[in-house]
């Protein structure tokens, strides 16, 4: 059984104008796929289709097995780890402590495992340790993006999808965002990353799926 199992899936946010229509595709949980399609032609909204935020207008979408319609959000936030486009949108709480924090309140934790030694390196690899009490609205952009990386890094979800997690982020930063995506490979766990950047897909990813409005396919 797939991971993930995409069936004929159609969506729009109009009526009208497909956004995309009868796409199908499986990934298995150990792939390391990049999502690539020019600006508008989908990737994010296929995303929030994939997490269960945005329902299909036809077609089903299963998570090891079950339809996404009948899995909570909480549900799936413990199976598939999230990078949203805009961090912003993504940090809310009043510390930059507390949003580490908040990853581990659906249970996503392991038996034994100590949380506030494994915040503290995902805040010390993303060099934020500094910043932990500070409000994420006051960081910087790429501050911001690390934050967001850092919370979902620190999860055992089977599964990542990164939505351009390399936007905003200076060399050695990236070079960290690398060297987690290496670990990630290293510890068999799969990841989705939408990127524009081919040279940063090129090294991390073994497959490029490719979205158009007629289909998709692996390139
Ligand atoms: N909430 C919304 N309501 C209506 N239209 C939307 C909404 N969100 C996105 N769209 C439109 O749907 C299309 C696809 O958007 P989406 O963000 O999925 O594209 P994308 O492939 O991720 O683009 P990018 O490479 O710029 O991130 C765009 O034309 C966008 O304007
Ligand atoms: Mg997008």
């Amino acid at each position: 059984m797939s991971f993930y199992t995409i069936n004929s899936l159609t969506f729009s946010y109009a009526k009208t104008d497909k956004l995309f229509q009868n796409i199908s595709f499986d990934i298995d949980v150990n792939q390391h796929i990049g999502l690539v399609g020019p600006n508008g032609c989908g990737k994010t909204s296929l995303v929030k289709l994939m997490l269960g935020i945005l329902r299909p207008r036809g077609g089903e979408i299963y998570l090891e097995g079950s339809n996404i319609k009948d899995i909570s959000l909480s549900d799936v936030g413990k199976k598939v780890g999230y990078v949203f486009q805009n961090p912003d949108k993504q940090l809310f709480c009043p510390t930059v402590l507390e949003q580490m924090r908040f990853s581990f309140t659906y249970g996503s934790s392991e038996p034994g495992e100590d949380i506030d030694d494994k915040i503290n390196y995902y805040l010390k690899t993303f060099d934020l340790i500094q910043y932990k009490n500070f409000s994420p609205v006051k960081l910087s952009r790429g501050e911001k993006q690390r934050l967001a990386l850092a919370s979902v890094l620190s999860r055992n979800v089977k599964f990542l999808i990164l939505d351009e997690p390399s936007t905003g982020l200076d060399i050695l930063r990236k070079k960290e965002l690398e060297n987690c995506l290496m670990t990630l490979k290293q510890e068999g766990k799969g990841y989705m990353i939408i990127s524009h950047e081919a040279k940063f897909l090129d090294k991390y990813v073994d497959q490029l799926l490719r979205l158009r409005p007629e289909g998709v396919e692996y390139v």
